[in-house]
């Protein structure tokens, strides 16, 4: 009893029902004392894949919607919250939890229980809800999310194979200094002091400085190929210099018009060893007359342009120099793009971002386990 003296009222099974039914969208389901389907909406009905209630009324209610978990496993009324919640008169609502359809399939749907009297005992009013949108649209942000760990992942194994490869570029570069060109080096020393003196025979003599001069052209050959591998004009003044000293050695006229600024190392290699290839490729095929070195820096890119007046008709996918200078740039989330129209001339453009990716979303901290990620792949 109330203090106004109003006393609280039992709505009838009858009176709820028609509530229900009349404000229709929400699926309604009464079971009575035997668990017994007492009464459904026709939205349960629609929700239940089914084509009329009278398919419904008068079954077992957990045997008909309830008797299986998603992975096919039985699901005994035993095990079933609901039923004993409802036997116990008590109410209970489950968050998430999966009914059978009328053909077999699964829907996702949240419950709400409570004790209500059904022809005169005590029997169950359950309302539910389709979950179904909510739960694809969790799986789309899921798969979403595994798809980007994926590539973040593959984007830092591409980073990291990168990175080994210039290593080693540096330190065959630093044997081929220390090793065969000191060695070279120290062979020139000693023939120098060979000849110095005055009582060498004119034949021997020649035969010397013909030795000295292979061994001085043999240190400029082990320079050029080191230069190759790895510049170390780049890593000591920088891409302008890099750039210069390429067109320097090319083999028609080159235009460099390269700002004197630094970038992080990985972009000044990126951006040399393109300028690299680019120009070797005008060099090989083009038969240009002249060619272009052109950077421009935006608030987040160095792009390099590599363009020739030759025949064109370069095609990335034709050989391997371009295709592996695409790799190193995606490695940097970078682009690679060749403009080339048969007799218009070739253009490579390279767009470098400035700062290095931000490391991946680990799959493990968006807790995905590693057979999604597979599976997806
Ligand atoms: N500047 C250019 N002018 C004309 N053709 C070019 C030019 N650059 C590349 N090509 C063509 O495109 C192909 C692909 O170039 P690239 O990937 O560097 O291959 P490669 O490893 O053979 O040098 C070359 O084989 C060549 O036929
Ligand atoms: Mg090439």
């Amino acid at each position: 009893m109330r203090s106004d003296g109003r006393r609280r009222r039992r709505w009838s099974a009858g009176e709820v029902q028609e509530a229900l039914v009349i404000s229709g969208e929400i699926p309604l389901w009464l079971v009575d004392g035997d668990d017994r389907i007492a009464f459904v909406n026709d939205a349960a009905v629609r929700t239940l894949g089914y084509d009329s209630d009278d398919e419904l009324l008068g079954r077992p209610s957990h045997d008909t919607v309830h008797w299986k978990h998603p992975d096919g496993s039985p699901y005994p009324a035993e095990d079933c919250p609901i039923t004993h919640a409802t036997r116990r008169g008590e109410p209970i609502r489950m968050e998430r939890d999966w009914w059978v359809r009328k053909d077999g399939s699964m829907v996702p749907i949240s419950i709400h229980c409570v004790q209500m009297e059904i022809d005169g005992r005590m029997g169950t009013a359950m309302t539910f809800h389709d979950l179904t949108a909510s739960v694809e649209a969790e799986q789309e942000r899921r798969r979403y999310d595994v798809e980007r760990a994926r590539l973040g992942e593959v984007r830092a194994s591409r980073t990291r194979i990168v990175e080994a490869a210039d290593e080693q570029r540096r330190r065959l570069v630093r044997d081929l200094h220390d090793g065969a060109q000191s060695g070279l080096v120290r062979i020139v020393l000693a023939l120098q002091l060979a000849l110095r003196g005055g009582d060498v025979p004119g034949e021997v003599r020649t035969l010397v400085g013909d030795a000295l001069g292979d061994a001085r052209s043999a240190i400029d050959e082990l320079r050029e190929l080191a230069h190759g591998i790895h510049p170390a004009v780049l890593t000591r003044s920088g891409l302008a210099a890099g750039v210069r000293a390429m067109a320097d050695r090319a083999s028609v006229p080159v235009v460099v018009d390269v700002a004197d600024e630094r970038y992080p190392e990985p972009v000044e290699l990126a951006a040399y060893f393109v300028a690299a290839e680019a120009l070797t490729n005008v060099a090989k095929y083009a038969r240009a007359s002249t060619a272009r070195v052109t950077t421009t820096r935006t608030e987040s890119h160095l792009v390099l342009t590599v363009d020739d007046d030759g025949i064109g008709g370069a095609r990335a996918s034709a050989g391997r120099g371009l295709a592996g200078l695409a790799d190193r740039l995606a490695a940097l989330d970078g682009t690679l793009t060749v403009s080339s129209q048969p007799g218009k001339g070739t253009c490579v453009r390279a767009e470098i971002p400035l700062s290095t990716p931000a490391p991946p979303a680990a799959a493990a901290e968006l807790d995905v386990p590693p057979h999604d990620i597979e599976r997806l792949a």
